[in-house]
């Protein structure tokens, strides 16, 4: 929490909190609509002790009623006497989207704030239309300017937000500024540790969105939870006139239904759907589908398929599925720094279709909507999850408040999407009461906006104390999930690979297993024997006697191995290995892939052989 907010009444606070959370879920498709990209070189300060937003007394200058200092107003000297420190004209540029910590070497470790500012012209197509600011994400804080005036604060590195700014832009020379802030705070989700680099920045698109006066806000276009043949199109409108009649249609399935909003501008229209083609890994079958309203159109590319539980099965369009999986941090190895692009998706999507996957867990935190689309089209299933990792504030409510909307916004962005079919709101929460309360408190956000697919999180094992071979899954909040998932370090660090044989599991809830982690470090290119640490062969080995292990249990239906590529963390410094690389990857930092790669690719090639 930056300092200014710490002095402020907590009614306030909480008030301040909850509006720079956000006051609805953003538009929805915003790269669908007319509008005007904002991504390229911003000019950049570096501002680590906040000059250029508070006053030597440390008040926000934005906060005068007639403010006099602060980069935000984007000022030039008036004439040769003026003093003025800061000149953005002058100042260095950064990509956007980009993180700051991998395009300049005096920033790799930087956390603080960085001061962002882009001039652009603009003239709307349609001067009765509305206009949009579209963040796709800024990690962690962003505070956002137009022509000198504050448009609001943003809480959430992973998450997009946007600004109505209709009425506010100028024909010429507007001055976007937007102050971003990635400084780690104990009640902020994620909290202060966490074993990913934090990388900081407008780390994705930036784009002016166009809209009609009143138009389609949001939708969600999927089958009904349990139907192969009904399709639930729900459509929500915003504007004056959102009592509307509203129309959506799926040409190529010769779909199509329409019906009038209620007068908040909400309607749900069901479309009786018996041929459609299901959306499958094997058959990534999408088509388009456009929502119309008086005078707004939007079109997308959807699948449709269901997933569901059944005993101890997970169901895929009826069909018991195994969840041939890996895990994968937001990050390109090959150019460093956060992944933002479609390019950046398929390349790593790739790696993954060559370890015959069909399923990816997105660690742990939501991803760029690209990976989402892509996966949509490569026909790999997706878990897709908020970062409440480890030791979270549970007992603060702004903290669940914070948590909450980060589970909102990813759902409302990515529930038409086929491929996403698990929604993860944790990982490696320590068991406690508030804990397993504010979880379940998720469970219910997530059940209560989109009730057709799978709630889990990454939960804990623990060891029976009279036997550590003997393990046990009994976490309360396992009550809550539809699907038991658990990260499990044996051989690693519970022991050596020789210990895994003797490993036996008992579970508390008769669900399908699924392993959301397992793996060890490997340096690519290091060869030893299979008990010398960080050597490939200890590493596939490991995953040798893992994959044997796993066999022997009866519900497991599908594993994601921590971890598909090397990624950065601040935690490993390991000289001469490590390097502030975590190496449990399966491919290394440099696109090599070790012999654990191989070894996982043959387990899945069998499993897709048995047809699972
Ligand atoms: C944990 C955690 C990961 C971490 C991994 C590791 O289980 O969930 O975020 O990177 O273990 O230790 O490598």
């Amino acid at each position: 929490m930056t300092p200014t907010l710490a002095r402020l009444p907590a009614a306030v606070l909480g008030v301040a909190f909850a509006a720079a959370l956000r006051a609805q879920p953003p538009l929805l498709n915003p790269s669908a609509r007319q509008g005007f990209d904002l991504n390229g070189k911003w000019n950049v300060i570096v501002d680590p002790y906040d000059t250029g937003y508070f006053d030597y007394r440390h008040e926000p200058y934005d906060a005068a009623p007639n403010p006099k200092g602060g980069f935000f107003l984007d000022r030039k000297p008036a004439d040769k006497s003026e003093l003025l420190e800061y000149n953005f004209d002058e100042s260095p540029t950064f990509d956007v989207p980009g993180d700051w910590n991998s395009q300049s070497d005096k920033l790799f470790y930087y956390e603080g704030s960085v001061w962002y500012r882009r001039h652009f012209d603009y003239a709307p197509a349609a001067p009765s239309d509305r206009l949009f600011l579209y963040f796709g994400a800024a990690n962690c804080e962003a505070e956002v300017y137009l022509n000198g005036t504050k448009l609001g604060r943003h809480i959430g590195g992973f998450t997009p937000f946007e600004f109505e700014v209709t009425g506010k832009v100028l024909p010429r020379g507007n001055s976007l500024v937007v102050r971003v802030d990635n400084r780690r705070h104990q009640e902020a989700v994620p909290t202060v540790n966490t074993d990913w680099w934090n990388y900081g920045g407008l780390t994705r698109d930036v784009r002016l969105v166009e809209t009609p006066g009143t138009f389609v806000r949001d939708y969600s276009i999927q089958l009904r939870k349990g139907r192969t043949d009904l399709i639930d199109a729900r459509v929500q409108l915003d504007g004056t006139l959102s009592h509307q009649h509203v129309a959506v249609s799926i040409p190529e399935a010769g779909l199509a239904a329409e019906g009038d909003t209620d007068l908040a501008g909400a309607v749900t229209l069901a479309i009786p759907a018996p041929q459609l083609k299901l959306w499958s890994p094997e058959h990534p079958q999408l088509y388009a589908v456009r929502v119309s309203s008086a005078n707004d159109q939007v079109s997308d590319r959807v699948g449709f398929r269901t997933i569901e539980v059944r005993g101890e099965d997970i169901l895929l369009n009826g069909k018991p599925v195994f969840l041939r999986g890996v895990c994968l941090h937001e990050e390109n190895p090959l150019r460093g720094g956060r992944s933002h692009s479609p390019e950046d998706a398929r390349l790593v999507l790739g790696w993954a279709r060559e370890l015959n996957c069909n399923f990816i867990r997105l660690a742990h935190y939501p991803h760029n909507e690209n990976m989402a689309r892509i996966a949509d089209e490569m026909g790999i299933m997706l878990w897709e999850e908020i970062p409440v990792y480890w030791t979270i504030s549970w007992d603060n409510p702004d903290t669940l408040e914070n948590a909450k909307a980060q589970l909102t916004d990813l759902i409302v962005r990515d529930r038409s999407r086929a491929s996403v079919i698990v929604w993860s709101v944790a990982n490696e929460t320590p068991v406690s009461e508030p804990r397993t309360r504010f979880l379940k408190t998720l469970v219910d956000t997530a059940r209560g906006l989109d009730d057709t697919r799978l709630v889990s999180a990454a939960m804990e094992v623990r060891a029976d104390p009279s036997d550590p071979s003997h393990k046990i899954v009994d976490d309360p909040f396992g009550a809550y999930t539809d699907i038991l998932s658990f990260n499990e370090y044996v051989g690693w660090y519970d022991g050596l690979p020789d210990k895994v044989p003797t490993i036996r599991w008992s579970f508390a809830y008769d669900r399908p297993v699924v392993i959301s982690e397992f793996g060890g470090d490997a340096l690519q290119g290091f060869h030893g024997d299979a008990l010398t640490r960080f050597s490939e062969e200890y590493q596939a080995d490991l995953y040798t006697k893992t994959l044997a292990m796993l066999q022997r249990i009866p519900q497991w239906r599908g594993a994601t191995p921590w971890i598909l590529v090397d990624f950065r963390s601040p935690k490993r410094v390991l000289p001469h290995v490590q390097d502030g690389w975590n190496r449990k990857g399966l491919v290394g930092s440099n696109g090599q892939k070790k012999q654990a790669f191989f070894v996982l690719k043959k387990f899945y090639d069998e499993k897709a052989a048995e047809g699972r």
